[in-house]
């Protein structure tokens, strides 16, 4: 397949990689205005990605657009011209809500929705790590969409574990809840993910997870009080070790993709009248964290 990936940072140039490697022609669109972009995942060798091709673009199959949440949007649209209606749009990003800003300018094509749990990191603009081994799960976001099961096969075959679900939006809400357990009070306390186990955030972490959970089940998300706390409580076990992306994005004064995770939670509790003081109370403390570094 002709396959492009929008946004070749860590996660983007790990799957570019490995849909290459499985015989794909890929080829990337970064911020960079460079004609190509070498890539080292681990220690194999680099391959060259031609880059910024509008051609390419033209003919692609598949655009796989791997930019943060908050980075969609700015993205995407300049391409928008060029993108054939038949082109499968595939996004993978933390959080919800930035896919519906863009749909409306992408109704005629396929949009697919994909969340993953492989880590990647990339020290420097040629070389990406994969840093941990996850699965990613790949669900229609559109009707014509929801058609494309098939893409769930051809990411497999690149990068194991993929599968296709019926309704990513179910594992999305069960991934946003996640993140807004672990992620803003990881970056506020600047501490590892499992430093949350501590006695000490019981109560805060029980707080967080009252509230997404009445709001999961307002937006029709089947889940309990007791499955979304053992989640959550698994997550912390088994990540104890890792800084969160909002830690990290704290840490490196990054904007965050708060208004994606958290912000999308609160949008929603607003709509379902469910008071969310301390997922609120987090939200802010992020925001003037970010604001403190643009006056400064
Ligand atoms: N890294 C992980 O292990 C991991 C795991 C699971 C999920 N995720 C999620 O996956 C998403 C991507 O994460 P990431 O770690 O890969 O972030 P990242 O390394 O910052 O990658 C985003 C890339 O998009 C590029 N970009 C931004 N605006 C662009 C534009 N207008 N045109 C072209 N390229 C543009 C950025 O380039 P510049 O830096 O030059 O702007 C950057 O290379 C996030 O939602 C993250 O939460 C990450």
């Amino acid at each position: 397949m002709n396959i492009v990936v929008l946004g070749p940072g860590a996660v983007g140039s790990l799957w570019a990689y490995k849909l290459n490697l499985a015989g794909h022609n890929v080829s990337v669109y970064s911020s960079q205005n460079l004609p190509n972009l070498s890539l080292e995942l681990d220690e194999q060798p680099a391959l060259s990605f031609v880059n910024q091709s509008i051609e390419l673009l033209t003919k692609a199959d598949v655009l796989l657009v791997t930019v943060k949440a908050w980075q969609v949007e700015a993205a995407i649209e300049p391409l928008i011209k060029h993108i054939d209606e038949r082109c499968i749009v595939v996004f993978m990003h933390n959080g919800m809500g930035a896919v519906d800003t863009v749909a409306p300018l992408l109704d005629r094509n396929p949009l697919v929705l994909a969340t993953t749990t492989h880590g990647a990191y990339k020290p420097s603009r040629e070389k990406v790590l994969h840093t941990g081994h996850g699965n990613t799960l790949l669900g229609g976001y559109n009707s014509k969409g929801s058609r494309c099961d098939f893409l769930a096969e051809v990411f497999n075959h690149a990068l194991a574990n993929c599968q296709w679900t019926e309704n990513i939006n179910l594992a999305l809400w069960n991934k946003l809840a996640i993140n807004c357990a672990i992620n803003p009070l990881t970056a506020i306390e600047q501490c590892r993910n499992g430093d949350l186990a501590k006695e000490h955030y019981q109560e805060k972490l029980n707080q967080i997870i009252d509230e997404v959970c009445q709001v999961m089940r307002a937006e029709k998300v089947p889940i309990t009080r007791e499955q979304l706390e053992e989640t959550v409580t698994q997550v912390i076990k088994a990540t104890a070790e890792n800084y969160s992306s909002m830690h990290q994005d704290v840490f490196y004064q990054r904007k965050t993709e708060i208004d994606f995770i958290t912000g999308y939670l609160l949008v929603s509790a607003k709509r379902h009248n469910i008071s969310a003081p301390t997922n609120q109370a987090l939200y802010d403390n992020i925001k003037t964290i970010e604001n403190s570094w643009t006056q400064s």
